[in-house]
């Protein structure tokens, strides 16, 4: 019985507009392509939309750090995502931005009907504050001493080197990334979602039931579970300027939290797409919509899209998801990927050395319906592609094609043999067909390269080969080339999801209409067909060392960029600058041009100097722990800065008198002050 025809609605996660794609992206972009092309092969109507996450920090300052504005950085990075995605072959049906009049409208809208149902409250809180760079900065911008493990350079948020997580005030020697300063707590009003208005609704839409829950897979259920009992908080979802973003209805300052507005543009690029294609938005967002809507999205991202998402929906009379659909992350070769192991591959740097096919077919035979991540172990990337996709599905092709095309002028014969090993290849199509709708594509492939290893067997049977050399055998060896080509065309069908452009030459060689599932109840006999093509080769093993060594100049090149861009933390954030002090304070303190007169090492001491410094008048005597930076004949007759009117302090080797003032890290590393010329002994330094 053919399925009854669906209007479905699909996204994936929105990739921020501060970088660049990585192949730890593609799995949900390959994962939600092929649930598409699959929808539409079954003959659903099928919308997939995506969008760039265009707001936010992050991409405010990596604009000023390329002295551009915001909105060229999102147009370029915007470019350089869609030919990513193209390449990788990612069939969005609208590509478009959250920075677009559509978003603005609808986020305006829903936080609107939220304000006026109640659900938003506002604040005044606490907030760590850059006072060189004059912001609000978020965690990810504040670095400092793990308060758990005492772990340096760790994160406002959580510590990388014992997953601690906390709040920014919590961490040691904290200072921004962005200055080198310790951060200062500065009030701010704030917006708030009230999430928790929507507990009972939320816990009634997943269902009475948890361990029935609906919407979510079930180990996600087990974790909302956990999140209902530790208590819903409120979800604040305002930022103060600078940000670039959308500013708050009637709150001058106040931006919409990049979060807020970004699966906002879910509906935003359906809006855009709309307009395109004449389709009705509400028959597709209205609360009355029987569409389904499935977002798919990494593990990360759970809290956005199972809980503030649906609330936020429901709370602004819009239609709710009919699934959220999460995939783990991926690792490689066993580890998660790692800047400094060279293994964070841009999709840029694999396509230029790999072709996307391997990466989708790849990803497909290891992802299921689970939460689980999943590995791209090298050697086996290889192994599956060479002999599974190559050595068993293209071979088919190859070694039928040639004899059809030589002694039968192209044509198939009008009736192909092993009805059973056809029919049995037939029926398959279901399975697989629920296989793909769980997104169980491991199985799929499984399935489908069994039929493909039967195939094989059929052909290894009856020898084409041997068939052709006796001419008593032409008819028989047409058949078995039409049965060995059926099946193949069968495969094709059901590879088509996660190999589309295979598909395609396939369809051009076999000289046919795009394959839709449908076509797995007919078989291809009295046909013509074109001369067979190379359909794919094997990876050459030289390109995966070649695409890891370009995986790891990006990173140094990056690393070098960021270096360049951000702050160099190192001084200040060793030595954070002092709270401040009046005009008076630093009064007291009496600085002096000297003049160095003597220099002389100190008996039995590995580190000082013995100076005699001329004050203009009045000598006197300091040591100073410059050895190792100077020779005391460099230093006789250098004008230098004295620090006139401190204590004396009584040291091993006599009193010293004062101070001299230097700069740096210490050892040969450090560097006294000398004033311009014209300076002269005993002038006060203010
Ligand atoms: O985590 C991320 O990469 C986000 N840019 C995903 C946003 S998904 C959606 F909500 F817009
Ligand atoms: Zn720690």
């Amino acid at each position: 019985m053919p399925e009854k025809k669906r209007k479905i609605l699909v996204t994936s996660a929105l990739p921020y507009a501060n970088g660049p794609l990585h192949i730890g992206h593609l799995v949900e972009y390959i994962q939600t392509d092929i649930w598409v092309r699959f929808q539409k092969m079954r003959g659903h109507e099928c919308w997939y939309v995506c969008a760039d996450d265009t707001h936010g920090t992050p991409v405010m300052l990596r604009a000023q750090q390329e002295g551009i504005a915001p909105e060229a950085l999102i147009t370029r990075m915007s470019e350089e995502h869609q030919r990513d995605f193209a390449d990788f072959g990612i069939g969005f049906d609208n590509y478009y931005s959250t920075h677009s009049d559509e978003n603005r409208e609808i986020v305006t809208e829903i936080y609107r009907r939220l304000s006026k149902a109640g659900h938003i409250s506002r604040r005044t809180i606490k907030q760590a504050f850059d006072p060189v760079k004059n912001m609000f900065l978020p965690d990810r911008f504040i670095k400092g001493t793990c308060p758990r493990c005492g772990a340096p350079d760790q994160y406002g948020d959580s510590c990388e080197n014992c997953g601690a997580t906390y709040a920014p005030t919590e961490l040691k020697d904290a200072v921004s990334v962005l200055s080198g300063v310790p951060p200062v707590e500065k009030d701010s009003e704030h917006y708030f979602f009230k999430l928790g208005d929507f507990e009972s609704w939320l816990r009634e839409w997943l269902h009475p039931d948890i361990t029935k829950a609906r919407h979510v897979q079930p180990e996600v259920a087990n974790k909302l579970s956990e999140w209902f009992d530790a208590g819903l908080k409120d979800w604040d979802i305002s930022r103060d300027a600078p940000y670039f973003g959308f500013e708050i209805p009637d709150a001058p300052g106040k931006y919409f939290y990049v979060w807020l507005d970004a699966p906002v543009g879910y509906m935003a690029s359906f809006k855009h797409l709309c307009a395109r294609k004449k389709l009705k938005f509400e028959d597709f967002w209205g609360q009355n919509s029987t569409a389904e809507l499935y977002h798919f999205i990494g593990k990360d991202i759970l809290y956005f899209h199972t809980l503030f998402w649906p609330a936020m929906l429901h709370g602004a009379n819009y239609r709710t998801p009919t699934a959220v659909f999460a995939h783990g992350f991926l690792t490689i070769n066993g580890t998660k990927m790692s800047k400094s192991r060279g293994t964070f591959i841009t999709a840029r740097s694999y396509l230029n050395h790999l072709h996307p096919r391997y990466l989708r077919y790849y990803f497909a035979a290891k992802l299921n319906g689970r939460v689980e991540d999943i590995d791209l172990n090298f050697d086996d990337f290889v192994a599956r592609i060479n002999s599974n996709l190559i050595g068993k599905y293209v071979n088919i092709a190859s070694r039928a094609a040639g004899f059809i095309t030589e002694r039968f002028g192209g044509k198939l014969g009008r009736e192909a043999i092993n009805k059973e090993l056809l029919q049995e290849t037939q029926k398959a199509a279901e399975l697989i067909a629920q296989c793909y709708e769980n997104r169980d594509y491991a199985e799929a492939v499984r399935l489908i390269m069994a039929l493909a290893d039967k195939a094989n067997a059929f052909v290894d049977d009856r020898k084409p080969w041997l068939l052709a050399k006796d001419p008593a055998q032409k008819e028989h060896l047409q058949q078995v080339c039409t049965t060995s080509l059926n099946l193949f065309r069968l495969l094709t069908i059901y590879l088509k999801p996660i190999l589309p452009n295979i598909a395609e030459d396939v369809e051009s060689f076999l000289n046919i209409p795009p394959l839709t599932w449908r076509d797995a109840d007919s078989l291809l006999t009295g046909h013509s067909i074109n001369p067979y093509q190379h359909l794919a080769t094997r990876i050459d093993p030289k390109s995966i060392p070649a695409l890891l060594d370009e995986a790891q100049k990006d990173m140094k090149t990056m690393a070098e960029k960021t270096s360049e861009t951000v702050t160099d933390t190192s001084d200040l954030a060793r030595h954070p600058i002092l709270p401040e002090i009046g005009y008076d304070d630093f009064a007291k303190v009496d600085l002096r041009i000297a003049r160095i007169v003597k220099a002389s090492y100190v008996e039995g001491a590995d580190k000082l100097l013995e100076l005699t410094v001329d004050l203009g008048g009045i000598t006197r005597t300091v040591f100073a722990g410059i050895k190792e930076a100077y020779q005391p004949e460099d230093l006789e007759g250098r004008l230098t800065v004295v620090v006139a009117n401190l204590a004396p302090r009584k040291m091993k080797f006599g009193n010293s008198e004062g101070m001299v003032l230097a700069a740096g890290p210490g050892k040969k590393d450090l560097w006294i002050l000398s004033p311009d010329d014209g300076a002269q002994p005993g002038m006060r330094v203010k």
